[in-house]
Protein backbone atom coordinates (compact mmCIF):
# COMPACT_ATOMS: atom_id res chain seq x y z
CA UNK A 1 0.00 0.00 0.00
CA UNK A 2 2.46 3.20 -1.42
CA UNK A 3 0.23 5.64 0.04
CA UNK A 4 -0.71 3.92 3.38
CA UNK A 5 -1.10 7.03 6.06
CA UNK A 6 -1.57 9.20 3.50
CA UNK A 7 -4.04 11.48 3.28
CA UNK A 8 -4.62 13.33 -0.06
CA UNK A 9 -7.11 16.08 -0.88
CA UNK A 10 -7.87 16.42 -5.08
CA UNK A 11 -9.76 19.08 -6.80
CA UNK A 12 -12.03 17.91 -10.17
CA UNK A 13 -14.16 18.61 -12.53
CA UNK A 14 -15.31 22.24 -13.89
CA UNK A 15 -16.21 24.89 -12.12
CA UNK A 16 -19.34 27.23 -12.80
CA UNK A 17 -19.36 30.90 -12.06
CA UNK A 18 -23.13 31.91 -12.24
CA UNK A 19 -23.79 35.42 -14.43
CA UNK A 20 -27.42 35.30 -13.14
CA UNK A 21 -30.04 32.58 -11.58
CA UNK A 22 -30.16 30.71 -14.96
CA UNK A 23 -26.95 31.33 -16.80
CA UNK A 24 -23.11 30.90 -15.99
CA UNK A 25 -19.64 30.18 -17.00
CA UNK A 26 -18.04 26.88 -17.44
CA UNK A 27 -15.61 24.94 -19.44
CA UNK A 28 -15.29 21.14 -20.82
CA UNK A 29 -14.21 18.74 -17.97
CA UNK A 30 -15.87 15.77 -16.96
CA UNK A 31 -13.98 15.47 -13.92
CA UNK A 32 -12.88 11.87 -15.03
CA UNK A 33 -9.38 12.75 -14.37
CA UNK A 34 -9.58 13.64 -10.54
CA UNK A 35 -12.17 10.87 -9.83
CA UNK A 36 -9.54 8.32 -11.49
CA UNK A 37 -7.05 9.43 -9.53
CA UNK A 38 -8.89 9.58 -6.56
CA UNK A 39 -10.28 5.83 -7.02
CA UNK A 40 -6.88 4.88 -7.03
CA UNK A 41 -5.81 6.98 -4.32
CA UNK A 42 -8.13 4.81 -2.28
CA UNK A 43 -6.87 1.68 -3.83
CA UNK A 44 -3.65 2.37 -2.93
CA UNK A 45 -4.17 3.23 0.62
CA UNK A 46 -4.81 6.74 1.11
CA UNK A 47 -7.58 9.06 2.92
CA UNK A 48 -9.00 10.78 0.84
CA UNK A 49 -10.85 14.26 0.13
CA UNK A 50 -12.36 15.33 -3.30
CA UNK A 51 -13.40 18.71 -3.53
CA UNK A 52 -15.26 18.90 -7.01
CA UNK A 53 -17.40 20.62 -9.19
CA UNK A 54 -20.38 19.83 -11.02
CA UNK A 55 -20.22 17.20 -12.97
CA UNK A 56 -22.02 13.30 -13.65
CA UNK A 57 -20.02 11.34 -12.01
CA UNK A 58 -20.56 8.97 -8.93
CA UNK A 59 -18.75 9.33 -5.93
CA UNK A 60 -16.01 6.93 -5.93
CA UNK A 61 -16.39 4.47 -3.01
CA UNK A 62 -14.20 5.66 0.58
CA UNK A 63 -13.94 9.01 -1.01
CA UNK A 64 -15.13 11.88 1.21
CA UNK A 65 -16.29 14.66 -1.46
CA UNK A 66 -17.12 17.88 -0.92
CA UNK A 67 -19.28 19.51 -3.76
CA UNK A 68 -18.83 23.12 -5.01
CA UNK A 69 -19.59 25.27 -7.65
CA UNK A 70 -17.46 28.38 -7.89
CA UNK A 71 -13.73 29.01 -8.09
CA UNK A 72 -13.93 30.92 -4.61
CA UNK A 73 -16.37 28.12 -3.04
CA UNK A 74 -12.96 25.64 -4.29
CA UNK A 75 -10.53 28.03 -2.79
CA UNK A 76 -12.80 28.32 0.44
CA UNK A 77 -13.16 24.21 0.54
CA UNK A 78 -9.93 23.67 -0.44
CA UNK A 79 -8.32 25.70 2.46
CA UNK A 80 -11.07 24.64 5.02
CA UNK A 81 -10.00 21.03 4.60
CA UNK A 82 -6.12 21.70 4.19
CA UNK A 83 -5.03 20.28 7.84
CA UNK A 84 -3.62 17.19 7.61
CA UNK A 85 -3.19 16.82 4.23
CA UNK A 86 0.40 15.35 2.76
CA UNK A 87 -0.28 15.26 -0.99
CA UNK A 88 -2.40 17.87 -2.69
CA UNK A 89 -3.13 17.60 -6.08
CA UNK A 90 -5.11 19.89 -8.04
CA UNK A 91 -6.75 18.45 -11.35
CA UNK A 92 -9.67 20.50 -11.13
CA UNK A 93 -10.27 23.14 -14.28
CA UNK A 94 -10.72 26.39 -12.49
CA UNK A 95 -12.16 29.39 -13.97
CA UNK A 96 -9.77 31.86 -14.60
CA UNK A 97 -11.89 34.40 -14.69
CA UNK A 98 -15.63 35.13 -12.79
CA UNK A 99 -18.50 37.74 -13.37
CA UNK A 100 -17.75 40.99 -10.97
CA UNK A 101 -21.00 40.35 -9.60
CA UNK A 102 -23.74 37.42 -9.75
CA UNK A 103 -27.41 39.28 -11.28
CA UNK A 104 -30.31 38.33 -8.88
CA UNK A 105 -32.60 38.21 -11.29
CA UNK A 106 -32.39 36.80 -14.77
CA UNK A 107 -30.91 39.19 -17.15
CA UNK A 108 -33.76 40.35 -19.70
CA UNK A 109 -33.07 40.38 -23.54
CA UNK A 110 -33.02 44.05 -24.41
CA UNK A 111 -30.01 45.97 -26.28
CA UNK A 112 -28.05 43.96 -29.16
CA UNK A 113 -24.42 43.84 -27.52
CA UNK A 114 -23.86 43.43 -24.24
CA UNK A 115 -20.71 43.40 -22.06
CA UNK A 116 -19.70 41.23 -18.98
CA UNK A 117 -16.84 42.07 -16.50
CA UNK A 118 -14.42 39.69 -15.19
CA UNK A 119 -12.37 39.38 -12.59
CA UNK A 120 -9.84 36.94 -12.13
CA UNK A 121 -10.04 34.12 -9.62
CA UNK A 122 -7.87 33.17 -7.20
CA UNK A 123 -5.32 30.23 -7.91
CA UNK A 124 -5.69 27.72 -5.45
CA UNK A 125 -3.24 25.41 -6.83
CA UNK A 126 -0.21 28.32 -6.45
CA UNK A 127 -2.13 28.94 -3.09
CA UNK A 128 -1.15 26.04 -1.77
CA UNK A 129 2.37 25.81 -3.47
CA UNK A 130 3.22 29.11 -1.76
CA UNK A 131 2.05 27.92 1.78
CA UNK A 132 5.21 28.57 4.02
CA UNK A 133 3.87 26.20 6.48
CA UNK A 134 2.53 22.61 6.65
CA UNK A 135 2.79 23.01 3.16
CA UNK A 136 1.40 19.94 1.84
CA UNK A 137 3.29 18.22 -1.37
CA UNK A 138 1.71 19.78 -4.31
CA UNK A 139 1.04 18.50 -7.47
CA UNK A 140 -0.93 20.62 -10.39
CA UNK A 141 -2.00 20.24 -14.17
CA UNK A 142 -1.48 21.68 -16.77
CA UNK A 143 -4.06 21.45 -20.10
CA UNK A 144 -2.19 23.22 -22.85
CA UNK A 145 -2.64 23.00 -26.87
CA UNK A 146 0.59 23.84 -27.90
CA UNK A 147 4.58 23.99 -26.31
CA UNK A 148 3.46 21.72 -23.72
CA UNK A 149 6.14 21.15 -22.20
CA UNK A 150 7.82 24.55 -21.84
CA UNK A 151 4.53 26.21 -20.56
CA UNK A 152 3.91 23.36 -18.13
CA UNK A 153 7.72 24.01 -16.69
CA UNK A 154 6.89 27.69 -16.22
CA UNK A 155 3.59 26.93 -14.33
CA UNK A 156 5.58 24.30 -12.08
CA UNK A 157 8.23 27.33 -11.50
CA UNK A 158 5.56 29.85 -11.27
CA UNK A 159 2.81 28.11 -8.80
CA UNK A 160 6.19 26.48 -6.60
CA UNK A 161 5.13 22.96 -7.19
CA UNK A 162 7.10 19.71 -6.38
CA UNK A 163 5.16 18.18 -9.83
CA UNK A 164 2.99 18.96 -12.84
CA UNK A 165 1.30 16.75 -15.48
CA UNK A 166 0.89 18.01 -18.40
CA UNK A 167 -1.44 16.99 -21.50
CA UNK A 168 -2.05 18.36 -24.91
CA UNK A 169 -5.77 18.52 -25.01
CA UNK A 170 -5.61 19.78 -28.82
CA UNK A 171 -5.10 16.10 -29.88
CA UNK A 172 -8.46 14.59 -30.88
CA UNK A 173 -9.70 11.49 -28.60
CA UNK A 174 -7.86 12.88 -25.50
CA UNK A 175 -8.19 14.44 -22.44
CA UNK A 176 -11.60 16.63 -22.20
CA UNK A 177 -14.51 14.18 -21.77
CA UNK A 178 -12.54 11.34 -22.99
CA UNK A 179 -11.74 7.99 -20.76
CA UNK A 180 -8.01 8.26 -22.56
CA UNK A 181 -5.45 10.82 -21.55
CA UNK A 182 -1.67 11.53 -22.29
CA UNK A 183 0.65 12.72 -19.93
CA UNK A 184 3.72 14.04 -19.05
CA UNK A 185 5.18 14.49 -15.82
CA UNK A 186 7.67 17.00 -14.99
CA UNK A 187 9.56 17.76 -11.75
CA UNK A 188 12.23 20.01 -10.91
CA UNK A 189 15.29 17.67 -12.32
CA UNK A 190 12.86 15.17 -14.47
CA UNK A 191 10.84 15.04 -17.28
CA UNK A 192 8.99 11.84 -18.34
CA UNK A 193 6.24 10.72 -20.53
CA UNK A 194 3.53 8.41 -19.55
CA UNK A 195 2.42 8.31 -22.69
CA UNK A 196 -1.36 6.98 -24.13
CA UNK A 197 -3.37 4.80 -21.80
CA UNK A 198 -7.14 5.07 -19.77
CA UNK A 199 -6.81 7.59 -17.31
CA UNK A 200 -6.96 5.28 -14.74
CA UNK A 201 -3.86 3.55 -15.35
CA UNK A 202 -2.59 7.12 -16.45
CA UNK A 203 -4.04 8.09 -12.76
CA UNK A 204 -1.95 4.76 -11.38
CA UNK A 205 1.19 5.73 -12.74
CA UNK A 206 0.96 9.00 -11.69
CA UNK A 207 0.10 7.93 -8.04
CA UNK A 208 3.08 5.72 -8.09
CA UNK A 209 5.01 8.74 -9.27
CA UNK A 210 4.07 10.99 -6.85
CA UNK A 211 4.19 7.97 -4.07
CA UNK A 212 8.24 7.16 -4.97
CA UNK A 213 9.06 11.20 -4.85
CA UNK A 214 6.78 12.15 -1.53
CA UNK A 215 9.61 9.19 0.21
CA UNK A 216 12.33 10.95 -1.00
CA UNK A 217 11.06 14.54 0.07
N1 LIG B 1 -5.70 26.22 -11.07
C1 LIG B 1 -6.17 26.56 -9.81
N2 LIG B 1 -6.86 27.72 -9.63
C2 LIG B 1 -7.08 28.56 -10.67
C3 LIG B 1 -6.60 28.22 -11.96
C4 LIG B 1 -5.92 27.03 -12.13
O1 LIG B 1 -5.96 25.80 -8.86
N3 LIG B 1 -7.76 29.69 -10.47
C5 LIG B 1 -4.91 24.97 -11.23
C6 LIG B 1 -5.56 23.85 -12.03
O2 LIG B 1 -6.31 23.00 -11.18
C7 LIG B 1 -4.35 23.14 -12.63
C8 LIG B 1 -3.33 24.25 -12.80
O3 LIG B 1 -3.74 25.32 -11.93
O4 LIG B 1 -3.82 22.20 -11.72
C9 LIG B 1 -3.12 24.79 -14.16
O5 LIG B 1 -4.30 25.24 -14.70
P1 LIG B 1 -4.30 25.89 -16.13
O6 LIG B 1 -5.70 26.33 -16.46
O7 LIG B 1 -3.59 24.98 -17.11
O8 LIG B 1 -3.35 27.13 -15.92
P2 LIG B 1 -3.56 28.61 -15.59
O9 LIG B 1 -2.71 28.94 -14.41
O10 LIG B 1 -5.01 28.93 -15.46
O11 LIG B 1 -2.92 29.34 -16.86
P3 LIG B 1 -3.46 29.48 -18.36
O12 LIG B 1 -4.96 29.31 -18.33
O13 LIG B 1 -3.02 30.86 -18.71
O14 LIG B 1 -2.75 28.41 -19.17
Amino acid sequence: MPLNKQTVLITAGPTWEAIDPVRGLTNRSSGKMGYAIATQAVAMGAEVILVSGPTCLVCPSRVRRIGIESAQQMYDAVHQNLAGVDIFIGVAAVADYSPVSVVKEKIKKSANRMTLELVKTPDILSSVGQLQSNRPYTVGFAAETDNVLAYARGKLEAKTLDMIAANDVSQAGLGFGSDQNQLYVLTDDDTQDLGVGSKALLAQLLLEMIAMNVRAH
